[in-house]
């Protein structure tokens, strides 16, 4: 499978892409300068010399032609970006891990964008995509780490099932990560701003904490 990542050259955008590589799949990197994009390819090459990873800088349209495309810029720059891009995004599952957080005081707080979510504003601006909301609470350290196996759910929402399913199957191609349907699209604000808490949490333990839910049935 190959995945394109818009704006994945931040923490969150490589580790996931490293993590997906690990697992087979071929990542294209879109950057908005091409040298950022092959400076990162070849980062993570150097950081895992072991691994075969199929790891690509593209143009950011290259990025689209992926089977799956995952958002990972900062909160303001994801709706403008899809837009920009919208046309190469129809039919296309597209993911948005975005959270719009901002830094007050010792602090991360959730902000309330316009239209109530970063994934809601996404879909909005790319209407033709297939948007869905994952991976907001995973953090990029543990994901990072090839070698560490991960333990926690991820919330997908989408306005499309098809995009759901898509999604839900990323996620759970991942050792040690359940995808759990969480609804449509009108969950993202929720999902985003919890996103706040958990930073919170970690800061206050020292910690690298994720989610996990209870009580659902073992295929979900
Ligand atoms: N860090 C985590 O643990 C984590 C976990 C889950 C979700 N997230 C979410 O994932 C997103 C990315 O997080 P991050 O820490 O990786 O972010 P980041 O480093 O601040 O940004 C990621 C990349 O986005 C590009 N970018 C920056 N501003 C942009 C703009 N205005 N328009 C288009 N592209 C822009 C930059 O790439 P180029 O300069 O190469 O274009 C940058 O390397 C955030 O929304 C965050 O909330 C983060």
């Amino acid at each position: 499978m190959t995945i394109g990542m818009l704006g994945g050259t931040g923490p969150a955008g490589r580790a996931l892409a490293a993590r997906l590589a690990s697992l087979g799949s071929d990542v294209l990197f879109e950057s908005r300068q091409a040298s950022h994009a092959e400076e990162v390819v070849s980062d993570i090459g150097q950081k895992w010399p072991g691994r075969s990873l199929s790891l690509q800088g593209v143009a950011n349209e290259d990025a689209c032609s992926a089977d799956i495309v995952v958002l990972a810029t900062p909160w303001d720059g994801a709706a403008p970006l899809a837009a920009s891009l919208s046309a190469h995004l129809e039919g296309k599952v597209l993911v948005s891990m975005v959270n719009a957080l901002g830094k007050v005081g010792n602090e991360m707080q959730a902000l309330m964008p316009p239209r109530g979510s970063i994934a809601v504003a996404v879909q909005q601006a790319a209407p033709g995509a297939l948007v869905s909301g994952a991976f907001h609470h995973v953090p990029a350290r543990g994901l990072a780490n090839l070698d560490e196996e991960l333990d926690c759910d991820v919330l997908v929402c989408s306005d499309h099932p098809a995009a759901t399913a898509k999604t839900v199957e990323l996620v759970s191609s991942i050792p040690g990560c359940r995808g759990i349907d969480a609804g449509s699209l009108s969950a993202a604000a929720a999902i985003e701003a919890f996103t706040a808490v958990l930073i919170g949490i970690n800061i206050k333990h020292r910690a690298h904490a994720s989610i996990r839910l209870t009580g659902l049935p073992s295929a979900s």
